[in-house]
């Protein structure tokens, strides 16, 4: 089930064969402005690498666009008894059964819940940055917004099955919307609420770090992949950021997303296991779980359909996942109100368990796919290139100041959000492993929408303070006897990550700080714990699911 996942993996094809190819729904949904790469092909050659045309074009992947919204005839709301909210810009009042506390379901949607700040933290309060200090750096990461699903996703099946069933079924009671229901979901590619993801937080980004920006008018590089997806997500945070005119203050460099391309921004592209049912026998593990929280869903929903729709177990499944397409694709979608509250925590959680299966610590590649990145901002932090071939790093561009400048108190990248939650695992953040059971929901850490939703960001800043800042925020007394000492800060989605939680070495500190050297030391070590090349190239057994817990092959 874990078509979810942001990347085209080749397992994909592997795992579904049937479903893989382009333009399924071309001959059943009228599709206006057809997008497809020669359209964006620059006719003039370009003066610049390919690298930094951003017109090119190459390994765009596949772009589909889907049927234009019309929510002012669609939006159903408002629902009688429920006081009317405007839709901000999606249609989020949608009554589900059992929601008892009126939670919002579109933030229990996992990686497919648009963007919203972390609500709960992860587990420090936040402390301002004390008198006297400064905020020098920041790294960011950041997830490309909703899109559309992957041209290989499940639900994409789920619709063309729907629609060729036309006229042979009858649905009843809460599942009477899907008589004169459309399949229009195009593929991959960003829908409006995705850029608008990507501006805002470009907007915030301003807010928040503007003065980084160098005043001497030089300009930064900013890296993103050549995805369709994420060269738009890229420039829409920098539309944000700057304003239009971003292309004089920022070079967008492509690094190419492709398989057995060196990408850190997709660092599954050049590791064997990733795409290889090593690493996927995690996924059977989602299939368990669902069968205890999606059954009556099941029944439910059968028992709604009479005629010639064979509405299987996965359908329902794929279901809930076309509430989350459909939602960010036109709007507001039907299917939502079709699962209790209780069916979406179930959603959210086998997704939960599914990227801790794939990419997370429950995977024998989990911290290999982000090593790469983490070397960079390694490098970048110590200011020099890279050298040494090391994990999925692109050595031609690294090795570079020209591709890989060294002394940007701004860095901006762009990526997945598998790729963003093996990052975090590379990091060594373990206090997001725990093993989560298919049997029944636990308390934990890793819920992938605080971690991962649409839109989801890493910031790493560096703070320099004249002397020691006291672990305990709370003491009056700030500072404490010694040199100017600089730390490192970790932000996930607007929530501070405390890294002493996870890195002893860090230490207990209340704003979650690590001091830099310390920090530095630590990570250094995380690299050998990655083990990338057995991770990725090794022979090894993979277990089941359970027997990995530190997101690399138990050797
Ligand atoms: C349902 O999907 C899972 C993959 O998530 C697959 O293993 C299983 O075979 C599918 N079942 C059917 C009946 O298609
Ligand atoms: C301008 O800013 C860039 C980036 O911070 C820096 O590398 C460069 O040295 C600066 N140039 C001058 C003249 O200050
Ligand atoms: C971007 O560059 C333009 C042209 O050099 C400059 O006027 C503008 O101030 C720059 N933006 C920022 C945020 O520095
Ligand atoms: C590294 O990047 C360059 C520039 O985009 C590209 O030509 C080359 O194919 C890449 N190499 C690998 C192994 O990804
Ligand atoms: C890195 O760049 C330097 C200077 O251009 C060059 O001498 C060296 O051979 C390069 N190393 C690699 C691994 O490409
Ligand atoms: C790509 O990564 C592999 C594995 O680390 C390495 O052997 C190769 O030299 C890298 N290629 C480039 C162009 O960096
Ligand atoms: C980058 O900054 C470091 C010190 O922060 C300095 O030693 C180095 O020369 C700078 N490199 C470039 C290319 O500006
Ligand atoms: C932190 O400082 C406050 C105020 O001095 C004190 O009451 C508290 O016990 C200290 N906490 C710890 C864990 O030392």
């Amino acid at each position: 089930m874990l078509w979810i996942i942001d990347l085209t993996l080749e397992i994909l094809s592997f795992i579904s064969p049937q479903i893989y190819g382009q333009g399924f729904f071309q001959d059943q949904v009228p599709l206006k402005g057809q997008e497809c790469c020669s359209q964006i092909t620059s006719t003039t050659k370009s003066e610049v690498p390919d690298y930094f045309d951003t017109t090119l074009g190459q390994f765009a992947g596949p772009t589909q666009t889907g049927g234009a919204p019309f929510l002012a005839q669609t939006n159903v709301a408002p629902f009688p008894g429920i006081s009317y909210i405007p839709n901000t810009p999606l249609e989020t009042q949608v009554p589900i059964p059992g929601n008892v506390h009126n939670h919002n379901i579109f933030q229990r949607l996992a990686n497919l819940s648009p963007y919203f700040p972390n609500p709960r933290g992860f587990g420090v309060q936040e402390y301002p940055i004390p008198c006297g200090s400064i905020v020098t750096w920041l790294n960011m990461v950041h997830r490309h917004g909703s899109r559309y699903p992957e041209i290989s996703g499940r639900e994409r099946t789920l619709g063309k099955k729907i629609m060729g069933a036309k006229g042979k079924f009858t649905a009843s009671g809460a599942l009477e919307f899907l008589n004169n229901w459309k399949f229009m979901l195009g593929a991959e590619i960003l829908v409006p609420i995705g850029k608008q993801e990507l501006f805002n937080s470009g907007t915030l980004h301003y807010y928040n770090y503007g003065h980084l920006f160098p005043n001497n008018g030089s300009k930064i590089i900013a890296r993103t992949t050549t995805q369709r997806r994420m060269v738009e997500s890229a420039e829409y945070f920098l539309a944000g950021f700057f304003g239009l005119g971003w292309t004089r203050n920022a070079t967008l460099e492509l690094v190419i997303e492709g398989d057995n391309f060196n990408n850190t921004m997709a660092g599954y592209k050049l590791c064997h296991h990733s795409n290889s049912q090593t690493a996927y026998k995690g996924i059977l593990s989602v299939d368990d779980w669902a069968q205890v929280y999606l059954t009556d869903a099941y029944l439910r929903t059968k028992g709604m359909i009479s005629g010639d729709l064979d509405w299987t177990f996965n359908d329902t499944y794929n279901a809930q996942a076309l509430c989350a397409y459909e939602t960010v694709a036109l709007g507001f979608s039907h299917w939502c109100g079709l699962f209790t509250f209780e069916e979406w925590e179930g959603f959210e959680y086998s997704l939960d368990i599914g990227f801790s299966a794939l990419v997370g610590f429950q995977s024998p590649v989990g911290r290999a796919i982000g090593i790469g990145y983490v070397e960079e901002v390694l490098a970048r932090m110590q200011h020099h290139v890279i050298t040494n071939a090391a994990a999925q790093i692109n050595i031609t561009l690294d090795n570079n100041t020209v591709t890989f400048p060294t002394n940007q108190s701004l860095n901006f990248d762009f990526s997945h959000d598998a790729n963003i939650i093996s990052i975090l695992a590379a990091f060594g953040l373990t206090q997001f492993s725990k093993f989560l059971p298919t049997t029944h929901i636990v308390e934990r850490e890793f819920v992938l929408g605080y971690l991962e939703p649409f839109a989801g960001r890493l910031d790493i800043e560096i703070i320099q303070a004249p002397a020691p800042v006291n672990s305990n925020r709370s003491d009056p007394k700030i500072y404490l006897e010694g040199p100017p000492t600089s730390y490192v800060h970790f932000i996930l989605n607007q929530r501070t990550i405390p890294l002493g939680r996870s890195l002893e070495k860090c230490g207990k500190r209340d704003d979650g700080w690590c001091e830099f050297e310390t920090f530095l030391q630590v990570q250094k070590k995380q690299i050998e714990i990655a083990d990338f090349d057995f991770a990725c190239f090794g022979e090894y057994e993979s277990g089941k699911y359970g027997d990995v817990t530190d997101g690399r092959p138990a050797r």
